[in-house]
């Protein structure tokens, strides 16, 4: 296997070729806040908290980029700090933020994401959008979608289309309307819970834990 050699943030690292920014970091224990990525499914890059400086202050999202010899990354920058917290802040203002009763607390990508920010849920409380509560959907016989928490990350619905072959769910509505939903044919459903086990947030959620 050939080999790249890079830094991220100052360190040399060896990756191996093919490997994508994101994951080199990761491997080597560097974090970078994600909520899109998993290492099972091709990687989508809707959600642009992956941003990382690559050489001359170019931001690119280090999920879909491939490593390359001799790249300089720097997963902090003001710049890369800047553009990660609107994203942060603009999806914790459309998201509940009643994270003591959340099943998925303690295990959240989002509240580890705020977290590496110092972006308290406190401060974000009066940015909050007047909004009425979405209804949970219910109608699937072994877990419950509850789209306040949903971030539409998409890896539930890719994980049911290209790891189960199933495609029990999909993306309805557009824009801030957008959610997840169930195919009416619950049939579909092998019940092998992957999409609830890889949820980053707690938007599917088991009855059992209901
Ligand atoms: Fe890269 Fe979401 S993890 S865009």
């Amino acid at each position: 296997m050939e080999k790249i050699a890079l830094t991220i943030d100052g360190l040399n690292i060896v990756a191996d070729k093919g490997m994508t920014v994101l994951e080199t970091a990761l491997r080597n224990g560097i974090y970078i806040p994600h909520l899109c990525y998993h290492p099972d499914l091709k990687p989508s890059g809707v959600c642009r908290l992956c941003l990382v400086e690559v050489g001359d202050e170019q931001l690119v999202t280090s999920c879909r980029m491939k490593v390359e010899q001799g790249m300089v990354i720097k997963t902090k920058s003001p710049e890369v700090d800047k553009v990660r917290r609107a994203i942060v802040e603009l999806l914790i203002a459309d998201h509940h933020t009643d994270c003591r009763n959340c099943p998925s607390s303690g295990q959240c990508e989002l509240q580890r994401i705020m977290a590496s920010l110092h972006i308290s849920v406190k401060r974000m409380r009066p940015l909050k959008w007047a909004r009425e509560e979405l209804p949970r959907d219910t109608s699937n016989p072994f877990f419950d979608y509850d789209p306040n928490k949903c971030v539409l990350c998409g890896i539930c619905v890719q994980t049911c289309e290209v790891v189960q072959g199933t495609s029990s769910l999909y993306f309805v509505g557009r824009g801030y309307g957008t959610k997840v939903a169930f195919f009416a044919n619950k049939s579909r459903c092998e019940s092998c819970r992957q999409c609830v086990a890889r949820c980053p947030v707690g938007a599917l959620i088991p009855k059992t834990v209901r």
